[in-house]
């Protein structure tokens, strides 16, 4: 007779950046060592963990809410074990555990000590874990991919922040900067090429500060990124997010000279006025993020720039938004994304600062930057018809299994008709037609 064991199955339900999905499948690494099994339906899961963000307030919100959504489905399913993992956690560790629906609570550094927290939570104690570490990386751990059929993955090569830009929660709530042995994140590029992985992306809250020492010997990201080219030329390799205080001549150099490494950088501004950008201690000036862009466009002369803008910090004039939309303008981002400021307590910002900015001004400020990044995206998108690309494969377009979708090196989104192409192929494609999101296209192989 054959014997069936159930596995205790897993849920994770992830918001925020793509940290947290990498962070996720560390996670589901970990708790598959003592016998979870990922599972993409909740209703089946033993154990909900809730992966948060703290960046923006309304984050938060969202997480609230789907405690409460959680509080009903507890009752139905007493066994049902309910945890919150992420920034969220590590900001509001004490008041998540007072929360009925919520048996366990563990900080970005503090996923090794899941097993024992759950075990504290099978014998009814709430188990809560937020400590910050010097040194954790997870080195040793490998992930369990949440997108086992995706051909596009991500690796975190650094964690932290020691930037403490006045507006921003991330220092606080993932701690200070530390780098992953180059050894470790080598290891998880071959691991992920064996399991059918075509692109990665390498990522950190500032993955230009990423340093490795050994001995005499210092690993630098330009220096890692070459290595990793090097050694994988089959795959495309991508990096986010860069702080431009740091994008430096020789990172530049490193991706134009290999062909597998991305010719898109995402570039957070943040403000395109120096009096915001010195409040927020962003530590550049608007002159010198264009200098850095310039040299960019010198280099790569095709390279993706992307970028996070966001509006309404604490004094910010009519004026010092105009000069946000001149840069915009003057860059002209492939796409952005765009936010309006939110006070998060415990900032220095929010410390020292007055948010005074009034939320109708933020509204209509937003509002103003969307619809002119809408139409920079739309004219950047219309440049590139006519032009080829190598598009990398990433599976049926979400309207028809007559089409694919994939990207562009500089990380556009394409679609174009299937003539039996699979996921991973690399595809020449000649651009007919765009949108603001999206590029259409036909193939020429
Ligand atoms: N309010 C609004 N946007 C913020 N960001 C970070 N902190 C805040 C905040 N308090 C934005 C920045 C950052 C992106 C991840 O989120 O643009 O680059
Ligand atoms: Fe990621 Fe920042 Fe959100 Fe943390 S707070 S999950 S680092 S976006």
């Amino acid at each position: 007779m054959e014997l069936k064991i159930h596995k205790p199955q897993l849920f994770i339900e992830t918001y925020g950046c793509q940290m947290n999905v990498a962070d996720s499948e560390v996670v589901a690494g970990i708790l598959g060592k003592i016998g979870y099994q990922l599972t993409d339906d909740a209703e089946k899961a033993d154990l909900i963990l809730i992966n948060t963000c703290s960046v923006r307030e309304n984050a938060e919100q969202r997480v609230w809410g789907r405690l409460d959504y959680f509080r009903a489905v507890k009752r139905r399913r007493p066994q049902l074990q309910l945890g919150v993992i992420g920034c969220m956690a590590e900001r509001l560790g004490e008041k998540l555990s007072e929360h009925e629906a919520v048996d366990i609570v563990a900080g970005p550094d503090a996923y090794r000590d899941l097993p024992m927290l759950l075990d504290k939570a099978k014998h009814g104690l709430k188990g809560i874990n937020v400590d910050l570490s010097q040194d954790e990386t997870y080195s040793g751990i490998t992930p369990e991919r949440l997108h086992s059929e995706s051909i596009s993955g991500f690796i975190s090569i650094m964690r932290g922040c020691n930037n403490f830009c006045t507006y921003c929660i991330v220092p606080y709530t993932r701690g200070r900067e530390r780098s992953r042995d180059p050894q470790d994140i080598l290891n998880e590029v071959r691991h992920m090429a064996g399991d059918g992985f075509y692109e990665i992306t390498l990522l950190g809250q500032n993955v230009n500060s990423y340093q490795w020492k050994n001995g005499q010997q210092i690993t630098t990201f330009p220096a890692l990124l070459e290595i990793l080219a090097q050694s994988f030329p089959d795959i495309r390799f991508r990096f986010t997010t860069s702080h431009p205080k740091d994008i430096s001549d020789e990172l530049i150099h490193v991706m134009a000279r290999y062909q597998n490494v991305c010719k898109h950088i995402h570039l957070p501004v943040q403000s395109g006025s120096n009096a915001v950008l010195e409040r927020m201690n962003r530590k550049y000036t608007r002159e010198y993020y264009l200098e850095r862009v310039a040299k960019i466009k010198e280099i790569i002369p095709d390279c993706g720039l992307t970028s996070d803008v966001f509006c309404g910090f604490c004094g910010e004039t009519e004026d010092d938004f105009k000069q946000t939309l001149s840069l915009m303008e003057q860059v002209g981002f492939d796409s952005a994304f765009m936010f309006k400021y939110s006070e998060r307590p415990g900032t220095y910002a929010a410390k020292k600062f007055r948010d005074d900015v009034p939320e109708e001004v933020k509204i209509d400020r937003l509002n103003r930057m969307i619809a002119l990044q809408n139409k920079i995206s739309h004219n950047k998108n219309q440049q590139d018809i006519g032009k080829i690309f190598e598009v990398l494969v990433e599976g049926f377009s979400r309207k028809s299994q007559d089409d694919v979708v994939g990207r562009t090196s500089q990380n556009k989104v394409v679609v174009f008709p299937n003539q039996g192409f699979k996921r991973g192929d690399r595809v020449m494609v000649k651009i007919i037609k765009a949108s603001s999101a999206t590029l259409i296209g036909e193939s020429i192989n």
